[in-house]
């Protein structure tokens, strides 16, 4: 029997078993065609650059409710921000959160630029981030690898070369799965397998969606992978 084409069958998995998170719109609506709100994208991406998902959801809640919109920010104290941030760390990331909410509301009347090129010319976006936002927000097809992602590809392919070299191969083998089709929600259903099944320790290939394609899984290898390079 012919495989099926493994992103398929990872969207198939992702909408029955994505995960329930603040700025992803719920599977009924997606389902009808609602797109994620860019601003709430947007200021998800930033807060999961340094912190976890656990982390962020509560900041996430009360920056959404006191600032609804990018002009809501922008319009806000650098003080309040700040406080509201208390706790996140990496301040720079506010400070470049106020900068960007203001160069989108004043360059770009409110609206967030689709095009990856113009994402990363404003502050704090840097190439993860541009390629998030690009995909999950306007659905581009655009790779977008994190450690998660990383760690997934390493094992689907059976890939031994160590991190950081291999980042490369990894983000090949990333973008040719990557489907025309629904890549948004692509790349966050790698993110959500990376985080609940192909878990760094004790992955739970039994249940996995790509149980069948995975070479790591086949050859018994995947809880060496990915490897890295001592420090
Ligand atoms: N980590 C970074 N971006 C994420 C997202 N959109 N969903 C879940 N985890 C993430």
């Amino acid at each position: 029997m012919p495989q099926a084409d493994p992103a398929a069958t990872l969207l198939s998995w992702y909408d029955t078993h994505a995960r329930d998170l603040p700025w992803r719109v719920p599977p009924q609506d997606r389902l009808a065609g609602v797109r994620p709100d860019p601003y709430r994208v947007w200021l998800s991406e930033v807060m999961l650059q340094q912190t976890t998902v656990a982390a962020v959801k509560d900041y996430f809640h009360r920056f959404t409710r006191r600032w609804p919109t990018v002009e809501a920010l922008a319009g806000a104290e650098d003080a309040d921000v700040m406080a509201e941030w208390a706790g996140l760390g990496y301040y720079a990331r506010a400070r470049n959160l106020l900068k960007c909410a203001r160069a989108v509301t004043r360059d770009h009347g409110g609206r967030f630029p689709e095009d990856h090129v113009a994402l990363l010319g404003l502050p704090g976006i840097g190439p993860y981030t541009a390629a998030a936002i690009a995909a999950i927000a306007f659905d581009h097809p655009e790779t977008v690898l994190d450690g998660n992602v990383e760690r997934v590809m390493a094992r689907l392919h059976d890939i031994h070369d160590p991190l950081p070299g291999a980042k490369e191969t990894l983000r090949a083998r990333a973008a040719e799965l990557t489907p025309r089709e629904r890549p948004g929600d692509h790349a966050q259903a790698v993110m959500d397998l990376g985080a609940t099944i192909c878990t760094p320790r004790a992955p739970a290939c039994g249940i996995c969606p790509w149980r069948d394609p995975c070479l790591a899984r086949a050859r018994g290898t995947a809880a060496i992978l990915p490897r890295k390079t001592p420090k």
